[in-house]
């Protein structure tokens, strides 16, 4: 079932085009550059009319979450709040009938999300799922929702289901932004012509695997990584460090990269690698000095840049190159190099990345 990849988790990472392909299938019409989803046709008021979204989740669909909130607040000009679903759980938080809480779980079955989804049912809130799971726990206890279809995921650090997530959160913050009349019709077009290019794109950097498993053995012995992203590039840092970190068991944090000089910086030396995500982007600069502030502390920089790069490229060590991209549809292909990168440092050394220690597929208690 391996389809000759030596573990699941390179499969699923190479699966993503197809699944990518998947979750839009129905969905998104490219002839007439429109997309529609059954939870928004059916639910449309309820949905349109939310005076807010709590989004919750856990690990990596909280990372998705992150995603998710840009996406909407953007598109919909509503505010959304992001909760790791444990946290929100024992809050006591503040929900009200008119807010609106996706449940975003791979599994279906995190005790957290589902005791989240639970309170905040009884609280009023509408609830939308969003799993991979079919017939799932907390798919059964929402209101609505959308599956990402993305097909069985085995590999306990998620990869497709990630994508796929953003992705279904892609297409119901531009379509609830068009129901409501924020997002133009040329923006709506625009958009639908961005999602439909994703899975071209993601082989493009498919492409670039064994580039990133040729540098990635100089990383084999790395005790710390610092991972650096700003905007929509931010919760990719956050889940590059988290495959790093389940996988390879190298300690990584995710930054947003202004925040480096508050702290973070202090542990830049010759021995600390630093991967920024540094596509082009209305805060280039910023990153690029950045970059600057790294190399001159000897750090060594991984960069993940647009293909056509030339600035950054002088300065990094390493740079992966990504097909240009809409900016808010960055995350779905800067997010594969980073799986990659974790992969094959994890493979070097020696680890059992299908099965990492210490680890589940689906956490199931608290
Ligand atoms: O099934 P879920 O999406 O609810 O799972 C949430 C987390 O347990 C999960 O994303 C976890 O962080 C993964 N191992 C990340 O790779």
């Amino acid at each position: 079932e391996k389809n000759g990849f030596p573990h699941f988790m390179l499969k699923e990472i190479y699966d993503q085009p197809g699944c990518i392909s998947d979750c839009m299938g129905g969905r998104v019409n490219p002839d007439a550059g429109t997309v529609t989803l059954s939870a928004v046709s059916n639910f449309k008021e309820r949905l349109a009319g939310a005076h807010r979204f709590i989004i919750v989740g856990c690990g990596t669909s909280w990372h998705a979450g992150l995603i998710g909130k840009q996406l909407i607040e953007s598109f919909c000009r509503v505010p959304v709040e992001v909760e790791y679903a444990s946290e929100f759980r024992y809050r006591n938080p503040v929900i009200s009938s008119d807010d609106v809480v996706i449940a975003i779980s791979q599994s279906g079955e995190t005790a957290d999300t589902l005791a989240a989804v639970e309170l905040a049912k009884e609280k009023g809130a509408f609830i939308y799922g969003i799993c991979n799971v079919v017939g799932s726990s907390i798919a059964r206890a929402t209101d609505t929702g959308s599956y990402i279809h993305v097909g069985p995921e085995i590999g306990v650090a998620s990869t497709k289901a990630f994508t796929g997530q953003v992705m279904v959160l892609a297409l119901l913050a531009l379509l609830l932004g068009k129901e409501k009349g924020i997002v133009s019709e040329e923006e709506y077009h625009q958009t639908v012509a961005g999602l439909v290019e994703i899975p071209g794109k993601m082989r493009e950097v498919l492409k670039q695997d064994s580039l990133i498993a040729d540098f990635s053995k100089m990383f084999t012995y790395a005790r710390n990584f610092i991972y650096l992203g700003r905007g929509y590039a931010f919760p990719v840092a956050l889940e590059g460090a988290l495959k790093l970190k389940e996988i390879s068991y190298i300690h990584a944090e995710g930054y947003p990269a202004a925040e480096m000089k508050h702290g973070p910086i202090a542990l830049v030396d010759a021995e600390m690698p630093v991967v920024v995500i540094a596509a082009q982007s209305a805060l280039y600069d910023k990153v690029l000095s950045n970059i600057q502030e790294i190399k001159a502390r000897k750090g060594r920089v991984i960069a993940v840049v647009t293909r056509g790069d030339t600035e950054i490229k002088k300065l990094a060590d390493y740079c992966i190159e990504l097909p240009d991209t809409l900016e808010c549809l960055l995350p779905l292909v800067a997010s594969i190099p980073l799986q990659l990168l974790a992969y094959h440092i994890a493979v070097y050394r020696g680890m059992d990345v299908d099965q990492p220690r210490n680890l589940a597929k689906s956490v199931t208690v608290e």
